[in-house]
């Protein structure tokens, strides 16, 4: 028997997924849903129950099971939720809408693309992405492992998505731009230029809410093989004054401070 181990009840979206995936191709002869919250076990979603927690992963057979990483909250809880999948060794399973055009793009295994998605020739997707509702990967691009990009961002041709970026709903990139690892972009943003890895974007156009850096540690950044606190970073203090800020390490972090009050005070005027 074969049996697809959905990870992460609060996607509710991604099990309707796997359920019209199932009805299209009959992959699999059940599916059922892993969740580390004991309180949603014995519950159902669309039917499919929440069996238990990520651990009963290890009594899954990897010649008959595959499995999916649903959590896409953040970038770094996906990988958090990764990270605790991988222990057990299984496959991970493609979760491609039957109506996507996949035709000429390059991807490995674990993808996971919703409903309506447009995706161009020649993109070339790392695994763990997810391609949420409406949204368009132009040709030539590359997206790193793990991004997610939300509904209706629009990626256009040969944007670099480094690893672990998250794309705001309806997000645009302007064309050949690189975001850098761990980067965020908000809801509705549209990205003029580079992004500094792990920096969040926001705004028309996309100022820095919270600066990255090209020279620093990405491990704090990134989720650590142990992450004790998956939450995703707190913005600077939006109403602190320049004045108040701590002396800057080097021009472009000064330059960073200065666009981030700037972007504060219209955006407070606005
Ligand atoms: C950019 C983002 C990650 C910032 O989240 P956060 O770090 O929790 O920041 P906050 O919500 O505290 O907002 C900080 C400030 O930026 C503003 N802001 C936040 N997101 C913004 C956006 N997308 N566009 C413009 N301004 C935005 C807030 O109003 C706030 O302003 P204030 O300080 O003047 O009050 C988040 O707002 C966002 O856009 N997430 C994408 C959500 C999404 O598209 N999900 C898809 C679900 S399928």
């Amino acid at each position: 028997m074969t049996t697809l181990y959905l990870c992460g009840a609060g996607n509710v979206e991604g099990i309707r997924l796997a359920l019209v995936v199932n009805q299209s191709q009959n992959r699999w002869d059940q599916i059922v849903i892993l969740d580390d919250d004991p309180s949603k076990h014995g519950r159902k979603v669309l039917g499919i129950e929440i069996v238990g927690p990520f651990t009963l992963l290890n009594q899954a057979d990897p010649a008959s099971a595959e499995v999916v990483n649903l959590v896409t909250r953040t970038t770094r809880r996906r990988k958090f939720a990764l990270q605790k999948i991988q222990l057990y060794g299984l496959p991970f399973a493609t979760l491609i809408h039957p109506s996507v055009d996949m035709t000429g793009v390059e991807f490995n295994g674990d993808l996971t693309v919703y409903q309506n998605v447009s995706f161009c020739a020649a993109a070339r997707i790392e695994g763990g992405c997810v391609v949420l509702t409406g949204a368009v990967v132009g040709h030539g691009c590359y997206m790193g492992p793990g991004c997610v990009v939300a509904p209706g961002a629009v990626i256009n041709a040969r944007v670099d998505l480094g690893e672990g970026v998250y794309l705001g709903t309806n997000a645009s990139i302007l064309p050949d731009l690189k975001v850098g690892p761990w980067a965020t972009v908000g809801a509705n943003s549209s990205v003029i230029q580079n992004v500094e890895s792990g920096a969040t974007v926001i705004g028309v156009p996309a100022q820095v809410l919270i600066p990255g850096s090209s020279t620093a540690n990405l491990e704090g950044v990134a989720v650590p093989a142990v992450c004790p606190t998956p939450e995703p970073a707190k913005p600077i203090n939006g109403s602190m004054k320049l004045s108040t800020l701590p002396e800057p390490a080097s021009p472009a972090l000064a330059k960073l401070q200065l666009a981030q009050q700037r972007f504060t005070q219209s955006h407070r005027a606005a």
